[in-house]
């Protein structure tokens, strides 16, 4: 049997940071809907290729109760400077996004190129994602331009890392 891969890429070193799971409060908020807030929980995590892994869950701060959830893969495109990031996420509502951005000045800006819905689902014509680590705190806002709304503000989390990077 072959020996087990190694578990860093050195693409990934302008990332490594964020490896690990993270867990905070955050708040919403969009043109009619009533304002919310969440507790959230990240974890991005490293297999040894290009990409980090990228799990969120969500729920309700008092009761507990699930709220949003989304996973996919967060990949590098090595030996860019800005270093180039891509996004691919799938959401529960029925969402799959495809995002494009660059670290830049440690903050990771993200813009979806594609945001495809099912046909049940409430489209989302565009999402805006920074991510970014300010005194050991992840700071993560998310702007979309939905049902006839510009881009807006809509979500705004601080997390904590709660365990190492693996
Ligand atoms: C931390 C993650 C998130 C939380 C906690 C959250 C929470 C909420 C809540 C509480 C509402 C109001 C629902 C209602 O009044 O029926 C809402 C509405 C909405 N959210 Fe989010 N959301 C999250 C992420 C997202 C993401 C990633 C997207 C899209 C990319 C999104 C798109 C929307 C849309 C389009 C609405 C309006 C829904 C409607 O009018 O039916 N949300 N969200």
């Amino acid at each position: 049997m072959s020996a087990a891969p190694p578990r860093s890429h050195p693409a990934l070193a302008p990332l490594l940071e964020m490896v690990g799971t993270w867990e905070g409060e955050g708040s919403g908020d969009y043109p009619g809907i009533s304002p919310f807030r969440y507790g959230e929980r990240l974890v991005f995590a490293q297999v040894g290729r290009p990409f980090l892994t990228y799990a969120q869950r969500t729920w309700h701060p008092e009761s507990g109760a699930p709220m949003h959830a989304e996973s996919g893969y967060l990949r590098v495109v090595p030996e860019t400077s800005p270093l180039r990031v891509e996004l691919v996420v799938a959401q529960p509502t029925g969402l799959v996004e495809v995002d494009e951005g660059e670290l830049r000045d440690g903050v990771l800006d993200l813009v979806s190129t594609a945001v495809a819905a099912t046909s049940t689902a409430t489209p989302v014509d565009r999402v805006r994602r920074r991510l970014w680590i300010e005194n050991d705190v992840l700071h993560v806002t998310l702007a979309m331009a939905a049902g006839g709304v510009s881009e807006t503000d809509h979500l705004y989390s601080r997390l904590h890392r709660v365990a190492a990077a693996n």
